[in-house]
């Protein structure tokens, strides 16, 4: 089989990785990849984004089977392109991925289906928005969560605490449109108390076959500290979501919500994630993204014994089950190494050292991210660098194993999190 897998992150390093692992394939192109993939695929220069090109490639190239990383090309429809053409592709269709382009739509699917979530009200008018804000404060809400609509690349998501906090970012989101039309509607909801959790589960529209938890560290800094990034590490499985409470947010938020699409006519076809909070009332629903998580496919598919390549295929074809996932009874830890200054400002270009070092570690893997070749030297060259991937006995051992990877790799100003996992160890 010939496979294309579209996105060039440390997430798409992980699917690579894990697909070349499989029997079944003899090729695989990665838009546009980067240079931890270029070991294992053909990179193409080609932009995640850029769907006409994407789809002819894979009609030239007679691909198989085409895995879509990025949750853009999703939203912007590259399924409905691809499944016009004939063309195999893991991944929702345009209308299904509304539950991760618009945070409006999504909540009320929840509301609507009963799904565990946040209260909350929508707002196309900042007047209104205004008014509501004032309201709950002097109602004695401690805090408030503010989300713009439309996709925003995890910028768009403010937890407030005061009156005048608030009706700052409803300006700034509304009326000076500083995330664009993602700020034209938006979504005010309570502030939920607990502790994080990534549930994942490959679906075909019926069935849903879930992945083990896992936690995403967000912040930049240790002890959650600093600006929201978009990862800085995971860890798998997460044992605070013990069997039973995987099982009831199956039945509560994964189902309920793949019925939901299938009820609007397009069956979610693809890896649905539900970013949750695990609270004393039980596990609640933040979001839902409509692709794999990164950095969780990180620590996710390490552990995973099957072919992801059939998985994927089932999937697409209709018949998940069929299939049974088997998972290593072990622990996987990613740290993600950044540069220095991200999530603002940072410079690329610097040569990365040592990562041939960090691979003779036991059982550790570096996934690259934002790198790239510069004649025979591998360079910086995004805000998040390397995933520093390790599996072990115990989430210690795997802490201790993708920690001493980490301390094998130089560049300058680079930077990483402490603390990943060491609350749970
Ligand atoms: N209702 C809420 N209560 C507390 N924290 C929240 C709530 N909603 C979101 N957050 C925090 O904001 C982060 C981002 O929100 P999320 O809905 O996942 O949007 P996105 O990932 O698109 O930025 C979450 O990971 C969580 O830390
Ligand atoms: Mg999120």
């Amino acid at each position: 089989m010939r496979v294309l897998v579209i996105g060039g992150g440390g997430r798409e390093h992980a699917l690579v990785w894990k697909i070349a692992q499989s029997p079944k394939v003899s090729k695989i192109y990665a838009a546009p990849g980067n240079a931890g993939i270029a070991e294992l695929a053909e990179c193409v220069a080609l932009k995640a984004t850029d769907i006409e090109s994407l789809a002819n490639f894979a009609e030239r190239n007679r691909i198989d089977l085409t895995v879509v990383g990025p949750e853009s090309p999703l939203i912007a429809g590259v399924v409905d392109v691809f499944e016009r053409r004939g063309l195999a592709i893991f991944g929702p269709s345009k209308e299904p991925a509304r539950l991760e382009g618009s945070k409006v739509y999504a909540k009320e699917v929840m509301r609507r289906y009963r799904i565990p979530t946040a209260d909350f009200s929508a707002f196309s008018d900042p007047q209104t928005a205004a008014e509501y804000v004032h309201r709950r404060f002097r109602e004695g809400a401690r805090g408030l969560v503010i989300k713009a609509d439309g996709e925003a690349a995890g910028k768009g998501v403010f937890v407030v605490h005061h009156v005048d906090e608030a009706l700052e970012v409803i300006r700034s989101l509304m009326e000076e449109r500083v995330l664009g039309e993602a700020g034209a509607r938006i979504v005010i909801e309570e502030v939920l108390i607990g502790e994080e959790a990534s549930l994942m589960a490959f679906t075909d529209g019926v069935t849903a076959l879930p992945m083990p938890p896992v936690q995403d560290y967000k912040r930049a800094l240790d002890n959650d500290r600093g600006a929201n990034t978009g990862g800085m590490g995971s860890i798998c499985p997460l044992r605070l979501v013990t069997p039973d409470l995987q099982q009831q947010a199956m039945e509560q938020i994964i189902h309920p919500a793949i019925r939901a699409t299938r009820d609007a006519g397009i069956p979610f076809r693809g890896v649905l994630y539900a970013g949750t909070m695990v609270t004393e009332a039980g596990v609640k629903t933040l979001e839902f993204n409509v692709r794999f998580g990164d950095p969780e496919t990180q620590a996710v598919l390490p552990l995973l014994e099957n072919d992801i390549v059939e998985v994927m295929q089932a999937a697409v074809e209709c018949r998940l089950d069929e299939v049974t996932l088997q998972w290593k009874p072990r622990y996987a830890v990613c740290v993600v190494i950044a540069s220095g200054g991200y999530p603002g400002k940072y410079e690329t270009g610097l040569p990365i050292e040592g990562l041939e070092e960090a691979a003779q570690v036991p059982e550790c893997v570096v996934f690259h991210a934002g790198t790239r070749k510069e004649g025979d030297r591998i360079v910086t060259a995004g805000g998040r660098v390397l995933g520093v991937t390790a599996l072990g006995d115990t989430l210690a051992q795997a802490r201790g194993r993708a920690y001493d990877a980490v301390r094998c790799i130089r560049f300058d100003y680079m930077h990483y999190r402490t603390d990943i996992g060491i609350k749970w160890v």
